[in-house]
């Protein structure tokens, strides 16, 4: 056989091998009721949860809602999820109720750059979910929002201080 022959079969090989379900990663749910999400320290409106659960929670949330057939396609998962793992690290709107309110002013503040900049929801991301792209009243809304909270949490972080 050619060396080239050899390289390809090899290849296939292992593409073949890595579709076998043990090295498909566990996917990003649970049962658990969401006891720690933002809503429940929180005052989030209802049309900006609708558009963060929408347009944020498949990444930054303990219950991505639904996959793709895609995801079954190796080394698809591996890539979604790492950016769900990489996600949750920065930003966890279902463990957010236990932030630290000095660390919740922080993640508002991180919110409102994000939108305003147009970095969230990825852009990768929106090629595949048109229902996740938000309007510009909706980019708009959120800001507020976040600044909303932000200034609300810094404020009575610095009265505590105060006293
Ligand atoms: C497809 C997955 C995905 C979606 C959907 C998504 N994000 Fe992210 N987000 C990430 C990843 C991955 C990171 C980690 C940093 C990076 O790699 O850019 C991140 C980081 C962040 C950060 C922290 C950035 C920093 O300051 O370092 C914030 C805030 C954020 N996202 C907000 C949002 C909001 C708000 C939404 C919804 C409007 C959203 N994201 C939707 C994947 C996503």
């Amino acid at each position: 056989m050619k060396r080239r022959s050899k390289i390809f079969i090899a290849i296939v090989v292992v593409l073949l091998i890595i579709q076998l379900p043990v090295f498909t990663p566990a996917r990003n749910t649970t049962e658990a009721e969401p006891v720690n999400d933002i809503a429940k320290a929180y005052d989030v409106p209802m049309d900006i949860l609708m558009d963060i659960y929408n347009s944020c929670y498949d990444c930054h949330s303990n219950y991505t809602k639904e996959y793709p057939w895609y995801y079954h396609i190796q080394p698809v998962s591996w890539w979604m999820a790492l950016h769900i793992r990489n996600a949750k690290k920065e930003l966890n709107f279902s463990e957010f109720a236990t932030y630290p309110p000095e660390k919740a002013a922080k993640k508002f503040d991180e919110i409102r750059e994000q939108l305003e900049k147009r970095n969230m929801p990825l852009r990768s991301y929106l090629l595949m979910h048109n229902e996740a792209k938000l309007s510009d009243e909706d980019y708009k809304n959120i800001i507020g929002w976040a600044k909303k909270m932000y200034d609300e949490i810094t404020a009575k972080i610095d009265s505590v201080n105060r006293k």
